[in-house]
């Protein structure tokens, strides 16, 4: 692990639900000399999640959460957090709701990612809806959660145009493509202060 100078790197976690470009765009820069965040342990609450390779090939721990129970994976997913003495939590396609109570748990210490210029086209199938309704530009935003629903506040956005022969599938993976190199520059504003 590259040392700060006289500081250690802050644990954090990435969870994820599947393909994991969003962890792997995390997870390298993680590795820059100048990061601050040293990613220890991944959740996924989906054992075919994609990602789940990339935290193995890059020697992550990785633990998979059944969500038969929320109270009850939550617990589990608690318990790894403090055995890894985990600081920070980031959300890279995770499709769970956290629990206000857990919420609590990490105040402002959780940082998600929505394919939306939040505080438009908040939840699912964010795509669809911008293409029906005829939206010039769409895409995505970094943002802490709170307790209310992709409201949190904003850290940083990037603006996606949108083409005329675009459909939610193009459009997603131009879009995706903004998120991956968003998500480690919304990081590196947050931990200017640490
Ligand atoms: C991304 O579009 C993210 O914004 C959304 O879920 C997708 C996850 O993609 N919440 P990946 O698993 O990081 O590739």
């Amino acid at each position: 692990m590259v040392k700060l100078i006289g500081k250690k790197k802050i644990s954090c976690a990435v969870f994820i639900s599947g393909r994991g470009t969003n962890l792997e765009s995390i997870f390298k820069y993680s590795k820059k000399t100048n990061s601050k965040i040293s990613i220890k342990l991944v959740i996924s609450n989906n054992s075919d999640a994609l990602g789940i390779n990339f935290a193995k090939n890059n020697k992550v721990t990785c633990k998979i959460i059944k969500y038969k129970n929320i109270k009850k994976a939550e617990k589990e997913i608690l318990n790894y957090l403090e055995l890894h003495n985990i600081k920070f939590i980031f959300l890279a396609g995770f499709m769970k709701i956290l629990s206000k109570n857990f919420i609590k748990k990490f105040k402002n210490k959780i940082i998600n990612i929505h394919p939306s210029l939040l505080p438009k086209y908040k939840g699912l199938n964010t795509h669809i809806r911008v293409i029906a309704n005829n939206e010039k530009f769409s895409g995505c935003t970094v943002h802490f959660v709170n307790e209310t629903l992709d409201s949190g506040k904003i850290i940083l956005q990037k603006k996606v145009k949108i083409l005329k022969e675009d459909n939610a599938k193009s459009l997603a993976k131009r879009i995706l493509e903004e998120e991956n190199k968003l998500y480690p520059k919304a990081i590196k504003k947050v931990f200017l202060r640490f």
